[in-house]
């Protein structure tokens, strides 16, 4: 099944309505890979599917051309979600050119070992004519790999984006004005969250690479997920508030507990915290995945940590959990750590360490209680949630 999305320009890509997970990022929806099929007196594809979606593919590209008739086969990123059907595709089509970004170009290399394939590297400002419509590449390294590359068509203000802007989710429909625009955002917000809130500082540099070059964009054509037909500036926008890690008075709570003590001492510090005025998650390991939480966390800020001691350290799904955190750099957030214990109390130390390694702003040095936390114990978590409160009502 294709769509077209501007003339001669088809949607030809696959939906996978069954992965749910991807490379630890929780998909509960599925998702798309998209590829592009561009009809002109030259044909060319950009991207290709997963490998094991490669007959989808073959299926939609047979019902708007003999795909041997494919001129060129462009590679915006090496991923295998969208390079892992190459091999095939390339034996089938015989594309004249493989064109690709210099450091895609060693990424084919690493990935596939390629002998006679018709390679070809294009970089920022290199175009390729079709007829009536031209292909400029623009390379964006780091977004979110080194060979990451949009493709732009100005005859059509169209934005191949790559993996940029796009989101996990599996649909029937292609673009954004067809879907419930609330579960679009949230789906985006979780797919920048997890893929490219370490790559901030160079979305930050893109966007204002991307207004600096004035490009005339109506549509933009992700890799993954919905197309933005009607609202592409809304995706720009959020981007541009998400990289820069914009927080508001919102605070998380993540934590994990053994025998409830370190829970209670979490709704303790919840209920200190919206005393202030703060909207507040409480977002137990055990019944949250890591990449909804780091969501959550996205524009939070303030978030805390708790556990309780095991074997002088803390519970492996908080480790599990800070470990992600950690890779993916959240920015600008204040942070403080609490946990019960029953004879060495190591927990806080170790959660500390976290934060700090993290770079978030260490607020207090924490809350630990022996055993089973009393009023006094609580009043202390208490205190705490209040003290958060009013340093994250005065950020504004
Ligand atoms: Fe969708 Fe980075 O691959």
């Amino acid at each position: 099944m294709t769509t077209e999305i501007k003339p001669n320009v088809h949607w030809v890509g696959a939906i996978d309505w069954n992965v749910r997970d991807f490379h630890g990022y929780s998909t509960p929806a599925g998702t798309t890979y998209n590829s592009y099929l561009i009809k002109d007196d030259k044909i060319a594809l950009f991207d290709t599917v997963k490998k094991e979606f490669l007959s989808d593919l073959l299926h939609n590209l047979h019902h708007l051309t003999d795909p041997e008739k494919i001129d060129y086969l462009i590679v915006n990123h090496v991923e295998l979600d969208h390079s892992g059907s190459l091999p095939e595709i390339i034996k089938l089509i015989k594309p004249k050119k493989v064109l690709t970004s210099p450091m895609g170009l060693k990424a084919i290399e690493a990935h596939f070992h390629p002998k006679d394939w018709p390679l070809e590297v294009v970089k920022s400002g290199d175009t390729l004519n079709l007829g009536k419509k031209t292909i400029h590449f623009l390379e964006t390294k780091m977004l979110h790999w080194p060979d990451s590359m949009f493709s732009y068509i100005p005859e059509d203000k169209l934005l191949i984006s790559s993996d940029a802007f796009g989101e996990h989710w599996a649909t029937s429909k292609r673009f954004d004005d067809e879907v419930d625009n609330h579960m679009l955002m949230k789906h985006a917000a979780k797919y920048y969250a997890n893929i490219l809130t370490i790559f901030s500082p160079q979305v930050q540099k893109l966007l204002a690479q991307v207004a600096e070059m004035k490009l005339d964009i109506d549509m933009i054509a992700p890799d993954h997920g919905i197309i933005w037909r009607k609202s592409p500036g809304k995706i720009i926008a959020a981007y541009d508030q998400w990289s820069r890690q914009e927080s508001r008075d919102k605070a998380v709570i993540v934590y994990d507990s053994m025998w409830k003590s370190t829970e209670k001492m979490a709704k303790a510090i919840y209920s200190g915290l919206v005393d202030q005025g703060v909207e507040t998650l409480l977002m137990n390991a055990h019944v949250n995945h890591r990449s909804d939480i780091i969501t959550e966390i996205l524009d939070a800020r303030a978030v805390f940590f708790g556990s309780p001691t095991l074997n002088n350290n803390i519970l492996p799904r908080m480790a599990d959990i800070l470990t992600y955190l950690k890779g993916l750099r959240p920015k600008g957030k204040l942070a403080a750590s609490f946990g019960s214990f029953g004879w060495s109390g190591e927990s806080v130390k170790h959660l500390n360490g976290y934060i700090e390694a993290m770079g978030l702003e260490l607020i207090d040095a924490g809350v630990k209680i022996k055993n089973v936390p009393d009023h006094e114990g609580l009043k202390l978590c208490v205190e705490l949630g209040r003290k958060a409160g009013a340093i994250i009502m005065a950020r504004d």
